[in-house]
């Protein structure tokens, strides 16, 4: 594999920066600086650093994007969360880890990593999506409990959610481990409030990064997709 394929493999470089890299000496192979872009590499036999920093290769690409209003949750056509990561950082076969509504904003994970996106949106692993809100009319005691023991939603009850709501009970978090369509709107609203704002503040163990404007998207971190991993395994499926 050539050098820069693979420093740009898990999308912390475009092919281009990762050839940059390369020609100003900041990555090394096997203890030696290397110099050219097209050097052939063998991922997991060559020693690969990046400033002096172990190069982990991943087949995998996992981007936390802070997506804004206005955009779609899908992969084809114009105004989509993918068309968002540019030419940079574009790689094939990438798709939104889960949906969120064009007006919903926040944290949604983007990835090329079938399986484990498939583990993380079971509703039997129960990996809780947390989200702020801003609601009207301001949410009852009854509402509140409402949510919490689980809503009757017609085509089906969405599981007991933890909320948290504001002092004047027109805004809040809710936690929830289901992503059925517009479910945390359809909560409230049942519950006898409209939500005015959504935006999602957490998805499991990964919290939005308060670095990342509207827009804006960054590799995960070694650290990051490993507690994803153990998200997905751990939560383990409940009944
Ligand atoms: N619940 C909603 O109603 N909308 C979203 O985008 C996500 C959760």
């Amino acid at each position: 594999m050539r050098l820069d394929k693979l420093i740009a493999s898990n999308g912390a470089f475009s092919r281009r920066q990762a050839a940059d890299a390369i020609r100003r000496g900041r990555v090394a192979v096997n203890g030696e600086p290397a110099v050219k872009p097209d050097a052939a590499v063998t991922p997991g036999a060559d020693r690969i650093t990046v400033d002096g920093e172990p190069f982990l290769y991943s087949p995998n690409v996992y981007y936390m994007l802070n997506k804004p209003a206005g955009y779609v949750s899908s992969t084809e056509g114009r105004d989509t969360v993918i068309a968002l990561l540019g030419e940079d950082g574009k790689r094939p076969g990438l798709f939104p880890c889960g949906r969120l509504d064009i007006d919903t904003v926040g944290l949604l994970l983007i990835t090329d990593d079938g399986p484990l996106s498939h583990l993380l949106l079971s509703p039997r692993r129960h990996v809780e999506k947390e989200y702020f809100f801003t609601c009207s009319p301001a949410l009852t005691d009854e509402g509140i409990k409402m949510i919490e023991n689980g809503v009757d939603l017609g085509d089906f009850t969405a599981k007991p959610a933890r909320i948290a709501p504001s002092r004047d009970r027109l805004s809040g978090t809710v936690a929830v481990t289901e992503g059925k369509y517009h479910q945390v709107k359809r909560m409230l609203s049942r519950a006898g409030s409209e939500v005015t704002t959504l935006k999602r503040v957490r998805f499991g163990p990964l919290s939005l990064d308060p670095d990342l404007a509207p827009g804006e998207y960054r590799p995960l971190t070694e650290d990051e997709i490993s507690a994803l991993r153990r998200a997905a395994d751990k939560e383990g499926i409940k009944p």
